[in-house]
C-alpha cells in the first residue's frame, strides 16, 4: 500500500540521556513542564531534569492523571499561556506526554476550550514545539503523534492524532523504569504487544519488511516482559523500552492495513470504568481474534509458526493455538483475558452507545465491526 512516512523525533536513548535535555532545548526557551501524579519526585528524575534546565524559565504543572483529562488540560492551558511558554515538556508515562501533546495543540490553537472543534480539525492547527522525558515504556508516545484524552464532562476517551504534534525529541532513560510497579510493567510490555498486533493481524498484504520487523519486537516482549517483571534488569529495561517505543512509532503500521478496534473498544471501557488501559485490552482481544478468526487466517497462521514456533499444516488449527497462547502470555502478565476477570457491572449497551458518541462504528482493517459485531465479540469476551 501506498504510504508516507516521516518519523522526525530526536531520540535519546540510554542512562543519563536526561542530561541532553540542556542540548536539545534552547537557553531563552519559556518551558511548561508537565508532570502528573508525583511520582518523578519519588525516583529522583524531576531533580535531574531541573539540573539539565539550569536558568532556563521553566514553569511547572502537576497533576496530569493517568488517561489525562480533558478538564485539566484546559487549567494547564490557562497556566501556560499567562506564562508565555513556548515549549511544553512531557516528564512522564503516557498520559503526561499525551497530555504534553495535546496541550502543544491547545496553546497552538489560543483556545481554552477546543474540544468541539478539535473533533473535526485536530490536525489544522500548528502547536507550539513539545518534547518528552518517558518514564513509562508501554505507548510508544514519545515519539508518535496521537494524544488520548479524556473528557469528563462528556464520559468521553478519545484518540487524536496531528504530525505536527509529534514529540521534537523524547529522551529514554531505561533507568528510569527502576522505580515502576510491577503492574505497571506488566501493562507496559501487553500494551506494545497488543500495538503491534492490531498492526499486523490484518488482511494479509505484501509487506514482509513490516511482518519481519512485528515478529522481532514480539519476540523480544515474549522474551524480555517476564524477565522485566522477575529481576528489572538493565538490559531488560533497556529491550522493553525500546521495543514499546518501535511498537507505535509508525513503521511497522506503514503500508498495511490497520485494525484498532480493540483500542477503541478498550478506551471506552476505561471511560466507563476506569480500568487501566492495557487490561482493556487483554480483556477483549483474544475473542476478537477468534471472532475474526476467517478474516485474519493468514497473519495468524503465520504469527503461530513464526512467533510461537507452532508446528502443523493446518493454518485454522495453528491459529487457534496461536490465540491460546497469546491468552497465556497475558494471563502470565497478570492481566484479565475476560471481562468478568475485573468487572462485575459491565453493560455492553453503556459501551455501545461510548462507541457511537465515539463516531467509531466501521472498526478494523475492513470497517465491518459495528454494533452488532461489537456486541458479539463482548459476549465471547464476558
Ligand atoms: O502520574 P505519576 O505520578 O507520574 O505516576 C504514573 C501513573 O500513576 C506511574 N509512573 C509513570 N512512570 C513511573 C511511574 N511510577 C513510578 N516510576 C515511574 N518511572 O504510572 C502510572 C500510569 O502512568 P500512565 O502514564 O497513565 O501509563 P501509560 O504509559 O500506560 O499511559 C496510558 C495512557 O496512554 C494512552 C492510554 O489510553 C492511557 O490514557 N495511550 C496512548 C497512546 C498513544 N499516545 O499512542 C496509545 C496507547 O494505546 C494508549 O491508548
Ligand atoms: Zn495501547
Amino acid at each position: 500500500m501506498k504510504f508516507d512516512l516521516c518519523i522526525p523525533t530526536d531520540i535519546r536513548f540510554g542512562t543519563g540521556q536526561i542530561a541532553s535535555l540542556d542540548t536539545l532545548i534552547p537557553p531563552a526557551a519559556r518551558v511548561l513542564l508537565l508532570y502528573g501524579g508525583g511520582s518523578i519526585f519519588k525516583n529522583g528524575i524531576h531533580q535531574q531534569v531541573r539540573t539539565a534546565l539550569g536558568d532556563r524559565a521553566v514553569t511547572e504543572f502537576g497533576g496530569i492523571e493517568p488517561n489525562p483529562a480533558y478538564e485539566t488540560l484546559q487549567q494547564a492551558s490557562v497556566t501556560a499561556r499567562s506564562a508565555g511558554v513556548d515549549l511544553v515538556l512531557g516528564v512522564g508515562g503516557g498520559s503526561v506526554i499525551d497530555a504534553a501533546k495535546f496541550l502543544s495543540v491547545m496553546i497552538g490553537s489560543g483556545d481554552d476550550d477546543p474540544w468541539d472543534r478539535f473533533i473535526d480539525g485536530y490536525d489544522q492547527v500548528s502547536p507550539v514545539p513539545n518534547g518528552a522525558v518517558l518514564t513509562l515504556p508501554a505507548t510508544g508516545s514519545e515519539s508518535n503523534p496521537v494524544s488520548v484524552i479524556s473528557n469528563k464532562t462528556r464520559q468521553l476517551k478519545l484518540p487524536f492524532a496531528s504530525q505536527s504534534a509529534r514529540p521534537a525529541f523524547a529522551i529514554m532513560d531505561p533507568s528510569s523504569m527502576l522505580s515502576l510497579s510491577t503492574r505497571q510493567l506488566q501493562n507496559g510490555v501487553v500494551d506494545s504487544f497488543t500495538h503491534v498486533l492490531e498492526q499486523y493481524l490484518t488482511t494479509r498484504v505484501n509487506a514482509p519488511v513490516q511482518y519481519g520487523f512485528s515478529e522481532a519486537i514480539l519476540e523480544v516482549l515474549i522474551d524480555w516482559g517476564p524477565k522485566l517483571v522477575e529481576d528489572r534488569s538493565l538490559d531488560a529495561c533497556e529491550n522493553v523500552m525500546w521495543a514499546a517505543n518501535q511498537a507505535l512509532n509508525g513503521l511497522i503500521g506503514a503500508g498495511v492495513p490497520q485494525d484498532w478496534s480493540t483500542h477503541m473498544i478498550g478506551h471506552a471501557i476505561t471511560a466507563l470504568h476506569g480500568l487501566d488501559h492495557a487490561r482493556t485490552l487483554t480483556m477483549i482481544m483474544p475473542s476478537l481474534m477468534r471472532y475474526k478468526l476467517e478474516d485474519k487466517l493468514a497473519m495468524l497462521a503465520r504469527f503461530g509458526r513464526r512467533v510461537w514456533k507452532i508446528d502443523g499444516t493446518d493454518d485454522r488449527a495453528v491459529a487457534e493455538e496461536a490465540i491460546r497462547r497469546t491468552e497465556v502470555f497475558m494471563s502470565d502478565m497478570s492481566c484479565p483475558v475476560r471481562i468478568s476477570e475485573a468487572l462485575n457491572d459491565f453493560d455492553p449497551d453503556a459501551l455501545i452507545r461510548h462507541l457511537e458518541a465515539a463516531r467509531q462504528t466501521s472498526l478494523g482493517e475492513n470497517a465491518d465491526i459495528g454494533p452488532n459485531q461489537v456486541r458479539a465479540i463482548l459476549k465471547i469476551a464476558a
